[in-house]
């Protein structure tokens, strides 16, 4: 994005983002490094508000922290969709106010969220075209609830990661819905099997070519919205 001569604005939790965009300015790209943990409301509110008091605008909002744990107990569920459904929710609400006509905000999601891995009925209710934003919300928390209960199986929910895409790509269809008279436009990307910490050294593709889809779908002028592509292609939700 940075080459492409916009300004970015990095955000970590931690100091790694802070050296990452050091990195970065070093060579000659336009960044600056805030703090965020999206899963702490403050955190979020803090970040928009500076934004805000320094009167900024958000062209491009990339949703991309996430996380795939291990472990499968309610807990770990819990943590899988404040950060990746939960997050990007709130930090795109909070900026929203910032973003003008022509932004876009892409979600960063995967393949893995795929309806096909749920039972019909979820898929019916999660793919509905006329989900709305309650909807979706009493769908996520009824998952949080179910793992609870220990009968997330039985009603035959997928993986916390897979609900917590699949919710997110839905969060994507509503959201592009709701902004549509705003000319914001909302698409989930799924960037491949990438060689981070997350991927793994055996990935398929290299950082810079799962950046790449995230950046050809954030840029793409006048383009869809309410989609999920993976190098730059719609892909079955
Ligand atoms: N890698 C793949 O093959 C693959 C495939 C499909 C989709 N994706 C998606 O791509 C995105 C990036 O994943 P990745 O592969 O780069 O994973 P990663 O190597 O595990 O990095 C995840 C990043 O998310 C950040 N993060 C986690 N919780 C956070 C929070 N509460 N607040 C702010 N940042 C937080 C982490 O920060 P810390 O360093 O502070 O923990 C880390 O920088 C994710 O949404 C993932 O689901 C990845």
């Amino acid at each position: 994005m940075g080459r492409l001569g916009f300004r970015v604005l990095l955000t970590s939790r931690g100091a790694d983002g802070e050296a990452a965009a050091l990195r970065l300015a070093r060579n000659g790209i336009d960044v600056e490094h805030r703090r965020l943990d999206v899963v702490d409301a403050k955190s979020i509110e803090a970040l928009a508000g500076q934004l805000r008091d320094e009167g900024r605008k958000v062209d491009v909002l990339v949703n991309n922290a996430g996380v795939y744990l291990d472990s499968e107990g309610a807990r770990a569920a819990r943590t899988t969709l404040e950060v990746n459904f939960f997050g990007p929710m709130r930090l795109t609400d909070a900026l929203l106010d910032m973003m003008p006509a022509g932004a876009a905000v892409v979600m960063v999601s995967s393949g893995m969220g795929e309806l096909s891995n749920f039972p019909p009925r979820l898929q019916e209710q999660l793919g509905a075209p006329a989900l709305s934003r309650a909807q979706l919300l009493e769908l996520m928390q009824a998952y949080a609830a179910d793992v609870e209960q220990g009968r997330a199986r039985e009603v035959g929910w997928p993986s916390a990661y897979r609900v917590s895409k699949a919710g997110l790509n839905a969060l994507v269809r509503v959201l592009a819905v709701e902004l549509s008279e705003r000319r914001i436009r909302v698409n989930a990307v799924c960037p491949g099997w990438v060689r981070t910490e997350m991927g793994g050294r055996s990935a398929e593709r290299s950082v810079e070519e799962g950046a790449q889809s995230i950046v050809a779908t954030a840029t793409l002028e006048d383009g869809p919205t309410g989609g999920i592509f993976r190098d730059g292609r719609a892909i079955d939700w």
